[in-house]
């Protein structure tokens, strides 16, 4: 066959190989997931120094005659950046596998460890719906390739099942462990004055938790679905509450919406910050809702950034109603919910804090 016309043959072969590299995008998370599962980053962790070939399959639970596909799985994870190859000590010339950052940061003891999250999101019941994107789109019935999926919407599938309630709450509760080890240290000054806030949707409160530690005075609830708080016990200044936020949010000089918005719709969006309006008025502070979320665009300079905000923003389509918004959609629903002005506070990376007033 010959070639378009005009057409080069190393553009005719680039563009192909650019289709292969996006067909075969998900190899990369799959092998990572293998890497997590099989304990390699901790198994080189403990050994303390880097580890070379063999000693790395000696120490791995696997079937000795597939010893040989290790390297090439440690080849794929060496590229993508989460080991290196590393001189085993100054003297010696053998080389062995050893942790970047990124792994550290998926280490089992690790306390801000991201792997709860990565073995959420690569779950199968979170996977699947991928596959019934197209048929979403075609089709007038569901309102998420999740619900296409699984024939209910994804809340209503973690309030009945046990397995997908806990590793969602656990990939929220290990993410919130890093957004707070942040947002404690350089942003407490969002904090202070409060005497009490409602974080809504909280999860099982991990953050919360912090708040309320470094905050002794302030009166902390976590608002969340009743499966999801049920049992959770509270201390002094935090307790938790089982309920609806479409329904009530109880008053509070703040309300406090990490990751929440982006779940919804902008219908949605202005009906929750609505009620959040409602709770934070109800006390004779000026009181302010804080949300944590993605501003899409706000990291123009950084590729992988904004790739990563539009995989969220997907992956938002996917599973939920909501989406990722750029500055001018959130003003839009800010407004459209009766607040009239808000602060943007870039320091948590790809996520920003977001002060809204009434
Ligand atoms: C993406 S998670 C975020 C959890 C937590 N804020 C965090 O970032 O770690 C969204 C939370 O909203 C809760 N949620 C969903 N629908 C809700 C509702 N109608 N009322 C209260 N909480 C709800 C979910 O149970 C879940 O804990």
């Amino acid at each position: 066959m010959a070639l378009p016309n005009g057409e080069q043959s190393t553009e005719l072969l680039h563009a192909q190989a650019h289709i292969w590299n996006q067909i075969f995008n998900f190899i990369n998370s799959m092998s990572l997931k293998c890497a997590i599962q099989l304990g390699i980053p901790d198994i080189i962790h403990k050994h303390g120094k880097p580890m070379t070939l063999p000693e790395l399959v000696d120490a791995l639970p696997i079937d000795k005659a597939k010893s040989q596909c290790v390297s090439r799985l440690m080849r794929i994870l060496t590229h993508s950046g989460f080991f290196i190859d590393a001189k085993i000590s100054k003297n010696e010339e053998y080389m062995g596998y050893w942790l970047t950052s990124a792994s550290r940061l998926l280490l089992k003891d690790e306390p801000l460890s991201v792997t709860p999250f990565l073995l959420a999101m690569l779950d199968p019941i979170l996977t699947e719906p991928w596959h019934h994107l197209s048929e979403w789109f075609e089709s007038d019935q569901n309102p998420t390739p999740f619900d296409t999926k699984h024939g209910r919407m994804f809340w209503e599938y973690a309030g009945r099942e046990p397995r997908l309630n806990s590793f969602f709450n656990e990939a929220m509760a290990s993410d919130a462990r890093l957004v707070t080890s942040v947002l404690i240290r350089d942003c407490k000054h969002v904090f202070e004055g409060l005497n009490s806030i409602v974080d809504v949707g909280g999860g099982t409160g991990t953050l919360s938790k912090n708040i309320a530690d470094a905050f002794p005075n302030l009166k902390c609830t976590v608002l969340d679905l009743p499966h999801v708080v049920a049992g959770l016990e509270g201390t002094k200044n935090l307790s938790y509450l089982g309920g609806d936020m479409f329904e009530s949010i109880p008053s509070a000089d703040a309300i406090l919406l990490k990751w929440i918005l982006h779940d919804w719709s902008d219908e949605e969006c202005v009906k929750i910050l609505k009620t959040c309006k409602e709770a934070i008025q109800s006390t004779d502070k000026e009181g302010k809702i804080i949300i944590i979320d993605m501003i899409i665009d706000n990291q123009k300079e950084d590729n992988e950034a904004i790739e990563t905000q539009l995989q969220f923003d997907m992956l938002m389509m996917a599973i939920v109603t909501g989406r990722e918004r750029n500055e001018k959609e959130w003003a839009t629903i800010f407004y459209d919910a009766g607040f009239t002005r808000y602060k943007i506070i870039p320091t948590l990376g790809l996520r920003s804090v977001i002060e809204v007033y009434p």
